[in-house]
């Protein structure tokens, strides 16, 4: 059955309080998006739909995590298309509200810090972006809430790593009611991670990028194999591909995105790790990532 859209506050709140009645639901699922959605979303959407009574997708081109106008216009709007996908993931509600609506009385002038993680790795390149991104995300947490005592989930893509564990973060520091449910990244069977983004790369510039999942596989196997991490290699490999322009690959502790101690370069590897990497390759910056077990 084709998923509800819903554009205001008070028509989401009733309609899924009345999903929840009408099925006599105990738990909400929420997939946080902004849409232009591919397969990597649809995983998001199917584990919410899966694990939940009631599933609530929202679409919303959130313009504070913007800092420039231009890439603002230009990410993709598809709502017909985003609405037939999730359709196919079983989700009940899409809330696709309006600027208006999300902030009637303007930009908010309190927002969430995301602190020094924020801006560190896209941070960095994107000043503000995460206090933008967790400033939405704790207002539309807020608005999608089931009533109590329902269980509430939200369902965040391993794919955008630092606003996991940014989010994972702001949950657990101010006592958000819901858990975060992370769910792993989607790769198109040449490696690359699913972006909404991959669909402004020309075909050459789509070659290029292969080589982003292919120095994450490489440093994974030697991870895997107890060998030293081949930091340099990596980095190597990426920067002698066309079209591809490196801006950082770290190896980091997964909970806290803790650079790690330079001697992973020379010891063998034990434990666990996060590789990030981060490229622009043409004119789309690309992020991926990677976990390391020894
Ligand atoms: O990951 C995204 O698509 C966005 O950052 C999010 C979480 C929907 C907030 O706008």
């Amino acid at each position: 059955m084709s998923p509800r859209v819903v554009t205001t506050q008070a028509d989401l709140q009733e309609a899924a309080a009345g999903l929840l009645a009408e099925r006599r639901g105990s738990s909400l699922g929420l997939v946080p998006t902004m849409g232009a959605l591919h397969s990597g979303h649809a995983a998001l959407a199917r584990a919410a739909a899966g694990s939940n009574d009631v599933s609530v997708a929202w679409i919303f081109v959130n313009p504070l995590q913007f800092g420039d106008a231009t890439d603002l216009d230009r990410y993709p709007r598809t709502l017909d298309a985003d609405v037939a996908l999730l359709e196919d993931c079983g989700v009940d509600l899409v809330f696709a509200p309006s600027v208006e609506e999300v902030y009637p009385a303007g930009p908010p002038r309190v927002r969430i810090t995301a602190g020094e993680l924020g801006e560190r790795f896209e941070g960095a390149s994107r000043p503000g972006h995460f206090d933008g991104a967790l400033t939405v995300v704790a207002k539309l947490l807020h608005l999608c809430a089931p009533p109590a005592p329902a269980t509430y989930r939200a369902y965040f893509g391993q794919k955008d790593a630092q606003q996991l564990v940014l989010v994972q973060r702001m949950v657990a520091d101010l006592n958000f009611a819901v858990e975060i449910v992370p769910v792993p990244i989607v790769r198109a069977e040449d490696g690359l991670a699913l972006s909404s983004r991959n669909r402004f790369l020309s075909p050459e510039e789509h070659d290029g990028a292969l080589v982003l999942s292919r120095a994450l596989r490489y440093l994974e196997a030697r991870a895997r194999n107890h060998e030293a991490l081949d930091i340099d290699g990596a980095q190597a490999m990426i920067e002698s591909a066309p079209h591809v322009q490196l801006d950082y690959l770290e190896v980091v502790d997964p909970e806290t995105l803790a650079p790690l101690a330079e001697n992973c370069r020379r010891v063998p590897f034990r434990g666990e790790a996060l590789v990030l990497v981060a490229a622009a390759v043409g004119p789309v910056r690309l992020i991926d990532n990677m976990p390391l077990r020894s």
